[in-house]
């Protein structure tokens, strides 16, 4: 466990007062007025909390050591705020409950990805026994969604609620149960979706100079799409996107919570739960282009969100010279498998914020070299002097069957001009923990 990953722990971004982290976990928190905020729980759990309690099988990729931050064989830092739901049900403090919270994922280096970013649990389920004499519990609650303020975005939202096999009806619930649940969720996420992109809007149309991407969002209708999803602990799930400057965008996962997970925990209770990441939606909320600013202690930054900041929109500082590098080398032995590129196919829950990748080099020698190994090395040592690290190059000499690998690594601090000393230092020490810690051959 690299310490500068333990050093993240006490920023807790999602607190910081007029931090975009902490603004964006609130706009969301007060579309659920009436629920529970969570926003102290700690960041170690267990194995069995962050996987074993949700259903991810035994063999699930976000499991590995090269996806995830292990303290020891059954504690890890938590990949996901869903590592939590058990706990908050097992309390049954509330009907309903949101939880923001810091999560930590090993991942590729580039402007939306770092190796910690926010999320938002939350959850709203009701008590069987509590209904009244003559109700049903789906007439129950269809009376509770028609409270939730009614919004006039455009919902495409083409499958059926529930489909045998792609998104199947749990045996525990009757089909109105889950038309009712699904209607309860969809109505009060895309209540969500309408406040954040509502702002994102104004805040668009409220600077002077809005640049045509701005012009463009400002008149569009917002639209939404709900796509079938698959999540371990709910069943029938989805993703919600949302349709933002030309492009489907992922915002948020989400189910019918499985009822056995439920059960287990608290009896009697049916209902849904959603997972959101902080980041990208501040990110657009804000238009901040890059990931590592969350975590900038400049004041040209951070006072840009002080409440009486006349800023609605983050305008960039200046952009300080970009100095790639490139680092070549050979792995050990002879090359098997190489399984995608970093950030690219999906292991583990991806729709709250994190792309999961998924990319292992072995050498014969059980030597595997996995992409996250070289992020870590870069983060580790230039932290967030680099903005990004790319494979440019691979190949496999067909006489030895070795296997080469090239990464540009892009240096680049968002505060000042990094020196060419600077520079070259980091890079050479980038150079010899590969070899000191992969026995790679340098090329
Ligand atoms: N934990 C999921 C992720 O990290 C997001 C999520 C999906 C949370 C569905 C949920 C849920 O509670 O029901 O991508």
């Amino acid at each position: 466990m690299p310490k500068s990953i333990l050093d993240f722990i006490p920023r807790r971004l999602h607190l910081q007062p007029d931090h975009p982290i902490s603004i964006t976990r609130k706009i969301i928190e007060s579309r659920f007025p009436d629920y529970q905020h969570h926003n102290e729980y700690w960041p170690v759990v267990t194995v069995g909390e962050n996987f074993d309690t949700l259903g991810f099988p035994p063999d699930h990729p976000g499991r590995s050591k090269t996806d995830t931050y292990y303290l020891n064989k059954d504690t890890v830092l938590r990949t996901h705020t869903s590592a939590h739901e058990a706990e908050v049900f097992k309390a049954n403090a509330a009907d309903g409950y949101t939880l923001a919270a810091d999560v930590y994922r090993r991942d590729a280096i580039d402007r939306s990805h770092y190796p910690v970013f926010h999320q938002m649990e939350g959850a709203r389920t009701w008590d069987r026994t509590q209904v009244p004499e003559g109700k049903t519990l789906a007439q129950q609650i269809r009376e509770d969604v028609e409270k939730i303020p009614k919004h006039d975005l455009v919902v495409e939202d083409p499958n059926p609620t529930f489909h045998s096999e792609r998104n199947p009806l749990q045996s525990e619930h009757s089909a109105e149960e889950c038309e009712a649940v699904a209607a309860h969720l969809k109505r009060s996420l895309e209540n969500v979706v309408v406040e954040i992109f509502s702002k994102a809007k104004e805040a668009a149309s409220a600077t002077a100079d809005s640049s045509a991407t701005s012009n463009q969002t400002r008149s569009e209708p917002l639209r939404v799409r709900w796509i079938e999803a698959y999540f371990p602990w709910t069943s029938p799930s989805w993703e919600l996107e949302v349709y933002w400057q030309g492009d489907w965008l992922e915002v948020l996962g989400c189910g019918v919570i499985n009822q056995k997970f439920l059960d287990s925990n608290v009896s009697s209770r049916m209902g849904w739960a959603f997972g959101i990441g902080l980041e990208r939606i501040a990110m657009l909320l804000y238009e901040i282009p890059d990931i590592r600013l969350f975590w900038s202690q400049d004041a040209r930054f951070l006072d840009q969100f002080r409440e009486n900041a006349q800023m609605r929109r983050f305008v960039p500082f200046s952009k300080y010279p970009a100095a790639p590098r490139d680092v070549a080398f050979w792995l050990p032995k002879q090359e098997q498998s190489v399984v995608g590129t970093a950030a690219g196919t999906s292991s583990a829950p991806s729709a709250a914020g994190g792309l999961k990748s998924e990319a292992t080099h072995e050498g014969a020698e059980n030597i595997a070299f996995h992409e996250n190994d070289i992020m870590e090395i870069v983060r580790e040592t230039a932290g967030d002097l680099v903005e990004d690290v790319t494979l440019v190059d691979e190949f496999v000499n067909p006489k030895t069957g070795k296997k080469s690998l090239c990464y540009r690594i892009n240096y680049r601090s968002l505060e000042r001009t990094l020196t060419r000393e600077e520079t070259n230092d980091l890079h050479d020490t980038i150079r010899s923990e590969l070899v000191t810690r992969f026995n790679v051959e340098l090329r």
